[in-house]
């Protein structure tokens, strides 16, 4: 450990401009694309697909595309976000009848794979299935907005989790998602995390005339991680 990767979600980016927005972000320092997939039925919202993700490929996007389904089912659409140039793809388990299988599905399709848990879901589900996940996710807000406030329990969750991986020995990231901003992204690290998902922190940053918006944001969760990993 620990390599620090911050990962901007476009679910708060300027959708108009999204390839733009995407190369700005990461010119910055983010390290990952975080690539929200709501369906309107899952949960109350509905965002982008596929076609979206392979537009970003097709613009020039080379980093790791993290592709969160917020979707019921899941396992038709994995098959259409591997070929679309996911890197990541994880979802809810009450998004799948057979986790064990979307899971595989993922791998299979040349993915890594991950385990997405709401506030209120507890870990129990890695169980048995730890060998076929790459990425335990935790909700920090209800999915489905960006915006919100970070829910405190989810860093005794975290601690949680941090333990199960170590406990299984596997090289799986632990990422955190809602409500991360450079004011708590410090604790959220102590408490384990590695993955930091932010939207409204990073693209809600900045006017848009300033073309180095996104740069000052980034440095600052840089500085506050740098901090943390002082601490650990
Ligand atoms: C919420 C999404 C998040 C969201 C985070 O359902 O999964 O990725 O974009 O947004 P912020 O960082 O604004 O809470
Ligand atoms: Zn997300």
């Amino acid at each position: 450990m620990t390599d620090f990767l911050i990962a901007p979600s476009i679910l708060s980016a300027d959708f108009a401009r999204l390839g733009e927005e995407v190369d700005n972000v990461l010119a910055a320092g983010a390290d990952v694309v975080h690539f929200d997939v709501m369906d309107n039925h899952y949960v109350p919202n509905l965002t982008i697909g596929p076609l979206v993700c392979a537009a970003l490929r097709k613009h020039g996007v080379t980093a790791p595309i993290d592709v969160h389904l917020m979707v019921k089912p899941v396992d038709r659409i994995i098959p259409d976000f591997a070929e679309a140039g996911a890197s990541y793809i994880t979802f809810h388990p009450e998004g799948s009848e057979h986790v064990d299988r979307s899971l595989q599905l993922i791998q299979q399709c040349g993915c890594k794979s991950g385990l997405v848990f709401n506030p209120s879901t507890p870990l129990d589900v890695l169980e048995y299935v730890i060998d076929k996940v790459d990425m335990i996710l935790l909700m920090s807000v209800n999915p489905g907005f960006g915006g919100q406030r970070f829910i405190a329990k989810t860093l005794d969750k975290l601690k949680s989790a941090r333990q199960i991986i170590a406990n299984n020995g596997g090289d799986i990231r632990l990422e955190v998602d809602g409500g991360v901003t450079v004011d708590n992204i410090a604790d959220i690290a102590r408490a384990g995390a590695d993955t930091f998902v932010a939207g409204s922190a990073v693209f809600g940053a900045a006017n848009a005339e300033d073309a180095n918006k996104y740069d000052s944001v980034i440095a600052k969760m840089r500085q506050e991680l740098a901090q943390a990993l002082a601490d650990i």
